[in-house]
């Protein structure tokens, strides 16, 4: 088994712009996660850290670089190998949520299990128990447009969770909720490292954030400051 469950080499990503030259949102970046390590991305607004996770989450490819995931070269899985991949290894918590508006809270949570082909009688009971532990048992049936932006952000983050994803890429989850809130989201994030070994990314803001994980890594203007 490798050590890094995860590693970028020279990651570039660039947008066209209407300038003549690109927008480099990320220069180069390479980066090792070991496996059940808890890391916070950090670095000014603009500085990459959404475009860097969207990159090594699959959910985006990079300009140029390279990135492997549990051994694997993902640049070489087609496009079907990448949907499963991700749904079977990955989880995401967007910083815009990204639930489904016409699906319930509970139907929300229940979604990656539903795509994986499993029964309700399989996913069921963990379902219900997750929501418990992000503290929205009673409002399971409600639609996300009844939530509040900080209960939003909590499905997203039972969401991401639901399948015991090995790796967890976390885009500021914390960013909207209060600290009592806050700290239940980060002490459920420890205890997946701590107890199932899983790996967590997860962009902060919050100085407070870095009591929970195991080092920092920044970014400045798409380039990497440090990671020790
Ligand atoms: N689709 C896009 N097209 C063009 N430029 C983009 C696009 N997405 C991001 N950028 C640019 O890339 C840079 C990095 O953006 P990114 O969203 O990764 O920053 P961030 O660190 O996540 O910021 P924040 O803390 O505000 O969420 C920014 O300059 C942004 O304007
Ligand atoms: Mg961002």
């Amino acid at each position: 088994m490798e050590k890094y469950i995860l590693q970028t080499k020279d990651l570039v990503r660039t947008y066209k712009a209407d300038t003549p030259s690109p927008v480099y949102a990320l220069k180069d970046i390479d980066v090792q996660l070991r496996r059940g390590e808890f890391v916070a991305l950090m670095g000014r607004s603009g500085s990459g850290k959404s475009t860097f996770l969207h990159q090594i989450a699959l959910l985006d490819r990079p300009t140029s670089g390279y990135i492997e995931i549990d051994g694997i070269d993902v640049s070489k899985l087609s496009e079907t190998e990448r949907a499963e991949f991700r749904l079977k290894m990955l989880g995401y918590v967007f910083q815009d949520y990204a639930l489904i508006p016409e699906l319930n809270l509970y139907e929300n949570v229940a979604l990656p299990m539903r795509a994986l082909g499993k029964r309700k009688i399989q996913y069921d009971k963990d379902v219900h128990e997750i929501i418990k532990r992000v503290g929205l048992q009673d409002r399971e049936k409600n639609l996300p447009s009844e939530l509040s932006g900080g209960e939003q952000q909590r499905v997203s983050i039972a969401r991401a969770i639901i399948n015991k994803p090995d790796i967890l890429f976390a885009d500021e989850p914390t960013a909207n909720l209060d600290s009592e809130a806050a700290a239940v989201v980060l002490d459920i994030m420890r205890e997946l490292v701590d107890k199932y070994g899983q790996t967590i990314i997860m962009v902060t803001h919050e100085d407070d954030d870095k009591k929970y994980v195991d080092r920092v890594v920044w970014l400045k203007d798409g380039k990497l400051q440090s990671s020790q």
